[in-house]
């Protein structure tokens, strides 16, 4: 699968896909990722990107016309499944948005910066905006960070084991369950003995149960009626 991602500080995410399994996936040709700089776009002796809003107010917004350009290039070369604009008033990214992508073979990512993009551009290019939460950063690049990862984990190869990502949080909208590894007894601390028994039926049942606790306790809002329903 392959990630395009339209940034003005392309350095941010320079470290993120550098490391342990993003950059093993790169190497394995698993995921391709491209970092393209939104100022090589730019008009004018300082490749300008940015402008004030019309109407007034504090804050610069992002061009059309370096954006336009720019993803009308990579448009006319790819054909994508996706065009993403992150954004905090996107609709809220979660698992299920994460399975549906990675699905796909080709998406384009733009990372918004100060007060947002010339909506014309959102208006032409973006299929899907998107939010990682109910807070602003300070552009969307540690969001796209946020997204490659959380993508890239579900295509077939890339996490060692397979049945890895499956048994994440929020995949069956369950919290992952409580995990123990060596020594068996920490500080008068000790592993629940079902884990050690080796019987895979009961260590299962452990895991749902405990996994549905946490989600109760936690984030209920995930919880099917009818489990709430079996208090
Ligand atoms: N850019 C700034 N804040 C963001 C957020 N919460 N999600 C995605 N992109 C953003």
């Amino acid at each position: 699968m392959t990630f395009d991602i339209i940034s003005v500080v392309p350095e941010l995410l320079d470290s993120p896909f550098q490391h342990s399994i993003l950059m093993r996936a790169r190497k394995q040709g698993l995921i391709e990722i491209n970092l393209i700089d939104l100022r090589a776009y730019g008009s004018g002796p300082h490749n300008q990107v940015d402008d004030y809003q019309y109407g007034g107010g504090a804050g610069m917004v992002m061009m059309v016309e370096p954006l336009d350009k720019c993803i009308s290039e990579l448009k006319s070369k790819h054909q994508y499944d996706q065009v993403i604009f992150l954004t905090p008033d996107g609709q809220t990214y979660n698992q299920q948005t994460a399975n549906q992508l990675s699905l796909g073979e080709h998406v384009m990512i733009i990372c918004g910066h100060y007060k947002g993009i010339d909506q014309r551009v959102r208006d032409m290019h973006i299929t899907m905006e998107l939010s990682i939460g109910d807070y602003v950063l300070s552009g969307g690049e540690i969001a796209a960070a946020v997204l490659v990862d959380s993508v890239a984990r579900l295509i077939p190869g890339v996490m060692n084991d397979c049945s890895s990502a499956l048994t994440d949080s929020y995949q069956d909208n369950l919290l992952a369950p409580p995990v123990y590894t060596r020594p068996s007894e920490y500080k008068g601390h000790e592993v629940p003995p079902i884990l050690l028994s080796g019987n895979d039926r009961l260590i299962d049942e452990w895991r749902l149960d405990h996994a549905v606790a946490k989600t109760k306790e936690l984030r209920p809002d995930l919880l099917a009626d009818d489990l709430l329903a079996d208090d």
